[in-house]
């Protein structure tokens, strides 16, 4: 068949697989291929057996995989043959050197467009499509600009604003679709090409134009700022416990007031993923590359309040425990960072499991999609206990903690897991997922984040 364009997407992740799979499915008329590094990866997206488990993406990659949609390892024969290249690497914090602990990682982003020049015999539109520290795009373009000068690229902005264990839908329904580009000749067209793309299924007026440099910093500072809602419930939430005012009370009163909204105002463990600690630990550590001290810990007291949440999580646990968790088995329902999803990074699940076994607990950790990536934050051990079924896990315990918000988890049978443990039974509901005074009612001791606790004695 003949296709319209040729698209690569270099890094086949949670953002890359998703992303092209819906442009395939959407423009048939285009041809779409993934490619990555690693072999392991494009192998499992090429089987029946996703390496990402997001609902309805399984259908969506089966009915267009082999027609124009592709997936190889082979990136250079990728880039020769494409016109248009998403880039959708990881941009993890820095863990070495220079603002290790804060700063993005951008060496995988600067190797790609090395590759793309390398190899690279005709022009090409080249689209940063990860999240990147504002004026990467000044960087690419130098990068890009160092060959012979016999092929033209142009740089876009495109950032990803899709939400894991909705990725689908928010791909299908966007928002907003961000294109940034140079106000040049170039920029232009190829801001119109990329546009023309997401023409094929989102409305127009979704389709928001901008310079390059805003459209980096916009994404950065979405993910502040929903973060920082959530920081600011979880803030509130301690204080509820302390006066009887109840969290989900005071979200929904205020919520009704559209200046602020009813949205990412639930109170919880804290915020996970790989997203939001990343990219608000990077937006301050720019604010102080230029001097911006002060705006600078503004934003880091998110990252700060959020960790707090997590270790008052688990003081309060053990103070509810008779302040001894020591050889006690406590059942973690949900390890995943939010419901939905496989993925395990940053999940507050893993700092509270950790905090847990250094206070000599013994887990007993379930959850539906995130074993797997679990095993691999905390190993299987004699104390560590990984247990498909929640019934299982839940049996002998001392405590449950609810750590992810699974709709799974409303609909067991709490009176059959409240008869399996041990007494007194108490459960700490870490994400204000299930009916307390259900639970109260059938004998156990609840602990519900930002809500007086309900204790028999
Ligand atoms: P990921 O780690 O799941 O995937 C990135 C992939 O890039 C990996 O498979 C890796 O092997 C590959 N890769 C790295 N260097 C490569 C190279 N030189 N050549 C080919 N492949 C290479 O990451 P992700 O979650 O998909 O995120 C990708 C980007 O999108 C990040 O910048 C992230 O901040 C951003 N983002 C993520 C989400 C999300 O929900 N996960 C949402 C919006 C934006
Ligand atoms: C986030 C952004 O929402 C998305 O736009 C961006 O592209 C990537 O980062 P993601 O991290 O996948 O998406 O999930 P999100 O729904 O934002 O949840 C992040 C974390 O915040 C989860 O741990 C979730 O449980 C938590 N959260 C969210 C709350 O604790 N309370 C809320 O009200 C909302």
């Amino acid at each position: 068949m003949n296709f319209k364009k040729r698209i690569l997407c270099i890094g086949a992740g949670y953002v890359g697989g998703p992303t092209m799979a819906i442009i395939a499915d959407k423009c048939p008329d285009y041809r779409v291929e993934v490619v990555d590094v690693n072999a392991e990866r494009i192998a499992a997206w090429q089987s029946a057996d996703l390496p990402i488990y997001e609902p309805g993406l399984d259908e969506i990659v089966f009915r267009n995989r082999g027609k124009n949609l592709f997936f190889s390892t082979d990136i250079e024969q990728g880039i020769r043959d494409s016109d248009i290249i998403f880039v959708s690497v990881n941009t993890p914090t820095k863990t070495y050197g220079q603002g290790a602990g804060s700063a993005a990682d951008v060496q995988y982003v600067e190797k790609v467009a090395r590759t793309i020049l390398a190899c690279s015999t005709s022009d090409k539109i080249v689209i940063e499509k990860s999240t990147v520290p504002v004026r990467t795009a000044e960087v690419m373009g130098r990068i890009l600009r160092s060959g012979s000068g016999n092929v033209n690229f142009a740089v876009l902005s495109n950032p990803e604003f899709l939400a894991e264990g909705t990725a689908v839908e928010d791909l299908l329904h966007p928002d907003r679709v961000l294109i940034g580009a140079h106000d040049t000749e170039t920029g232009k067209v190829a801001l119109e090409t990329l546009a023309e793309i997401y023409g094929h299924w989102v409305p127009a007026d979704r389709v928001v134009r901008s310079n390059v440099w805003s459209s980096e910093l916009a994404k950065l500072v979405a993910n502040a700022f929903l973060a920082q809602r959530v920081s600011s419930i979880n803030s509130i939430s301690a204080l509820c416990e302390q006066t009887e005012a109840d969290v989900q009370q005071v979200a929904h009163a205020i919520g009704l007031d559209p200046r602020i909204g009813s949205r990412f105002l639930q109170a919880g463990v804290g915020f996970g993923g790989s997203c939001f600690r990343k990219d608000i630990l990077n937006l301050a550590y720019i604010c102080g590359t230029y001097g911006l001290e002060a705006e600078a810990n503004y934003w880091h007291q998110v990252v700060t309040m959020n960790d707090h949440q997590q270790d008052r999580f688990v003081s309060n646990l053990i103070t509810a425990l008779f302040n001894t968790v020591a050889g006690k088995d406590i059942a973690v329902f949900g390890f995943a960072f939010k419901a939905d999803t496989g993925d395990t990074r940053d999940s507050p699940a893993i700092r509270v499991c950790k905090q847990l076994r250094e206070e000599h607990a013994r887990l007993r950790i379930t959850d539906p999609k995130a074993i797997g990536n679990a095993k691999l934050e905390i190993p299987e051990s004699d104390e560590v206990a990984y247990i498909e079924d929640p019934y299982e896990a839940a049996r002998g315990a001392h405590a449950l903690a609810i750590m992810t918000d699974w709709k799974e988890y409303k609909d067991l049978d709490y009176e059959r897991i409240y008869q399996s443990m041990e007494k007194p039974a108490t459960l700490f509901d870490g994400r204000n997922l299930l009916d307390r005074s259900a639970l109260f009612e059938i004998g156990f001791n609840v602990y519900s984040v930002g809500r007086a606790p309900l204790t028999h004695f």
